[in-house]
């Protein structure tokens, strides 16, 4: 059974991640309409990671016998300087997701809520997943140049790590 507080903090983690989908749907966007077909495989996979993300809350509260609201999303960033800065404020994004389930983690242990504390372990391990990929990302296009030439190399390279996690990797092949 999920108190109140426990219930509605659940409900903002659900707009938090459908957020974030659609955050990488943008991204995504941006790198397809520039001819990087690559970078953008690999986000529109992770746009649907963030949705299973979203959905496993949403099924969650219900089967815990609460009430999960389907959320008002706002409309992410739309448009980016370059792929660094793109892959710089997904990184940021995830960074406050990941205080948010931790966030979500304290209430639940102040609430005395072991189901739903056992729940999130799974967010904790897959945050730590995605942090770690992103900072990954970061450094290669460092690496690489953030620049025309670099873009190319960039997306060569995400088209085959998007291919590798479409095949399931990390926290993010749970269901
Ligand atoms: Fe599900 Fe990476 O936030």
């Amino acid at each position: 059974m999920l108190t109140k507080k426990v219930e509605n903090a659940l409900n903002k983690q659900i707009e938090m991640e459908g957020y974030a989908s659609n955050y990488y749907l943008s991204a995504a966007s941006w790198c397809d309409s520039r001819g990087l077909e690559g970078c953008g495989q690999f986000l529109y996979g992770h746009a649907d990671e963030e949705r299973m993300h979203m959905m496993k809350i949403f099924y969650y509260i219900n089967d815990a016998g609460g009430y999960a609201l389907a959320p008002e999303i706002k409309q992410p960033p739309t448009k980016f300087k370059s792929i660094l800065e793109l892959f710089e404020a997904i990184l940021a994004h995830e960074i406050k997701v990941t205080n948010s389930i931790n966030d979500l983690v304290n209430l639940c242990l102040h609430e005395k809520d072991h189901s739903t504390n056992n729940f999130l372990q799974w967010y904790v391990a897959e945050q730590h997943e995605e942090e770690k990929l992103f900072r990954q990302v970061i450094e290669k296009i460092k690496l690489i140049g953030d620049d025309p030439k670099g873009h190319y190399w960039i997306d060569k390279e995400l088209a085959g790590m998007g291919a590798a996690s479409a095949k399931g990797g990390g926290a993010g092949s749970a269901t």
